[in-house]
């Protein structure tokens, strides 16, 4: 029996050294005016969170380490009404780290050490089994091994609809893509993925029918400021993001899938979740940080409101 609205993260967990910098060094610069935070990240984590906000039921399996900040982000997490019973800790791994360099364009750059990230193995998902099979979205992206990704999408049940975030992008096996429902990408994981470049709105129709031969349901290629392009057999349409004043674009991405996941998994059509994981994704930009600034409540969010109803 399918549990509703239950979301299955496959991912990971990070602690995000995020580093306020008057501008990015240049090799072999020393900037010295950083001033330094540290927040929640790990796209997973980002994601799992983000669908929680919206009223999901969210299970969570991943690899931590067994240090003290694999202890935090556990904690954190539950905090967050994320189940952990499947996050395990990697008795000799460190918990995964970002460092984030944000200057005042609100833009980043950011470095990972995966750390426990890659620990995460086929027997957790296998242990996890009996969730993935009854989940009504399962969602991963590509920051722990592919091989637990691809098992994960072997596990999912005859009504778990996958959603795949291929971030950071790494090459594929050629089935995985045929049992993903949604594809997600931003422009430069679309081009890694195609071989083509793309530009705009309308670079993001020819990537999206692009992906979409690649054998998933739908594709959905983020723009950032322009919004994203949903491309399936019956759609292609553009939905433009909000204006912001953007702060920090860490997380926005994640946000979207979070609240992409949550929508689907309570079953409004795509373009409807899309749109409001749109807007809000682009109004996380507004703040510091990836996990913690997804608003509360966004199930509640429609196109264009400035919060939630
Ligand atoms: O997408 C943003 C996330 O990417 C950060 O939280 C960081 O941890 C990296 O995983």
């Amino acid at each position: 029996m399918l549990t509703s609205r239950l979301v299955v993260v496959v991912g990971s967990v990070n602690v995000d050294y995020v580093m306020k910098l008057g501008h990015r060094p240049a090799p072999g610069e020393t900037v010295s005016d950083g001033v330094l935070e540290m927040h929640p990240g790990g796209k997973g984590a980002n994601q799992a969170v983000a669908a929680a906000r919206c009223g999901a039921a969210v299970e969570m399996v991943a690899c931590v380490g067994a240090d003290a900040a694999g202890q935090t982000r556990i904690a954190d997490l539950a905090g967050e009404r994320v189940g952990t019973g499947h996050v395990r800790r990697a008795p000799d791994a460190l918990t995964g780290v970002a460092f984030v360099m944000l200057t005042p364009d609100g833009e980043n750059a950011i470095a990972t050490a995966a750390g426990a990230n890659m620990a995460l193995a086929i027997e957790d998902i296998e242990g996890a089994a009996a969730l993935i099979g009854k989940a009504r979205v399962l969602v991963a992206q590509l920051e722990v091994p592919l091989a637990a990704v691809a098992r994960a999408v072997q596990l999912a049940g005859p009504e778990t609809l996958v959603l795949l975030n291929c971030a950071p992008y790494v090459a594929m096996p050629p089935n995985m893509l045929d049992s993903v429902d949604v594809l997600v990408a931003n422009e430069n994981e679309a081009a890694a993925m195609t071989g083509a470049r793309f530009e705009g709105v309308e670079g993001a129709r020819r990537a999206g029918k692009l992906l979409l031969s690649l054998g998933p349901r739908a594709a959905v290629v983020t723009l950032g400021p322009l919004g994203a392009v949903v491309v399936a057999p019956e759609i292609e349409q553009h939905v433009p993001a909000p204006k912001v004043r953007v702060v920090d674009t860490t997380g926005a991405g994640d946000a979207f899938v979070g609240v992409l996941a949550a929508h689907l998994g309570a079953g409004n059509p795509l373009l409807e979740a899309v749109t409001i994981g749109t807007a809000v994704g682009s109004a996380t930009t507004e703040q510091r940080g990836a996990s913690p600034v997804v608003p509360e409540s966004c199930m509640a969010w429609r196109a264009g409101a400035a919060g939630p109803d």
